[in-house]
């Protein structure tokens, strides 16, 4: 077995007196995808900061591509190629979608590498096209995730972090963004890490899957066994095991709305 791209051993991490992640360890191995999935507050969020150096750990390693990560500015954390899209669409508002773009290629100042990379955004966010001389502040929501993900991949990463690519769109746009990760993963080999709470969209386009309850991984192992997991269908994709793939219990939540 090659050496994962990135491992994280025993990691540990509080806010003040709370410890949110209480040592965690996973291996993410290259050009793969891998989610982590748990509930509110289970502390997803948490762990991909402390990747990307927004958080640091108290305990534990993190290796990335040989590099100790830990003790890294997020900066010199995106120079390795580690890029993390956060939770809740980071766009400049009050610049445009071609100059959002271009901030995310800013180390590197090669210009016909820029407008080829543009290009490539293009044609994974056709939409952007269409808004590229606009504020970002004017895109919907889910076009303000796409310009987040595109900036992101403009800096040609190794690893991505993408934190709830799919919150809070429309079930149609959900679809196509899972379809344009699993297209950038196919097409340039990236690596990525994508923290969820629609599990049964995650879990369909990764590759390896774990669960975080209270900090800590309860259950982890191939995206397909965890998928048909009785406890992960009850628990988070909202699936009884009787009846047509959970489809009672679908038309009970809809009632009580
Ligand atoms: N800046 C902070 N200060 C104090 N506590 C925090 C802070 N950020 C997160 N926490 C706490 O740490 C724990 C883990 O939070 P985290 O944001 O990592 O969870 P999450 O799994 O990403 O949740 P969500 O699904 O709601 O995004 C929670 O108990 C949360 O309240
Ligand atoms: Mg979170």
């Amino acid at each position: 077995m090659s050496e994962p791209l990135l491992a994280l051993r025993n990691v540990e991490a509080y806010y003040g007196p709370i410890l949110a992640v209480q040592g965690i360890s996973l291996d993410i191995r290259e050009a793969g995808i891998v989610t982590l999935l748990g509930a509110n507050g289970a502390g997803k969020s948490t762990v991909l900061k402390a990747i990307s150096g927004i958080v640091e750990p108290q305990k534990g390693t993190m290796v990335f591509a040989g590099r100790d990560l830990r003790g890294l500015e997020p900066d010199a954390v995106v120079g390795l190629g580690l890029l993390h899209v956060p939770e809740g669409r980071e766009v400049f508002p009050f610049l445009t979608v071609r100059e959002n773009l271009l901030l995310g290629a800013y180390r590197h100042r090669d210009r016909d590498r820029a407008q080829a990379d543009l290009d490539r955004m293009y044609r994974y966010f056709p939409v952007l096209r269409e808004r590229l001389d606009q504020a970002a502040l004017n895109l919907s929501g889910g076009e303000q995730q796409m310009l987040a993900i595109a900036r992101a991949l403009m800096a040609r990463p190794q690893l991505l972090l993408l934190d709830e690519p799919s919150l809070g769109l429309s079930p149609r746009l959900v679809g196509e963004i899972f379809a344009i990760i699993r297209r950038i993963n196919a097409d340039a080999g990236t690596t990525i890490l994508v923290v969820e709470q629609n599990a049964h969209k995650a879990l369909e386009i990764a590759d390896y899957g774990y669960v975080l309850e209270n900090g800590r991984i309860v259950m982890e192992g191939a995206a397909q066994y965890l998928a048909d997991r009785p406890d992960i269908r009850e628990f988070y994709l909202g699936m009884r095991d009787h009846g047509a793939r959970g489809a009672h219990r679908w038309k009970r939540k809809k009632l009580w709305r």
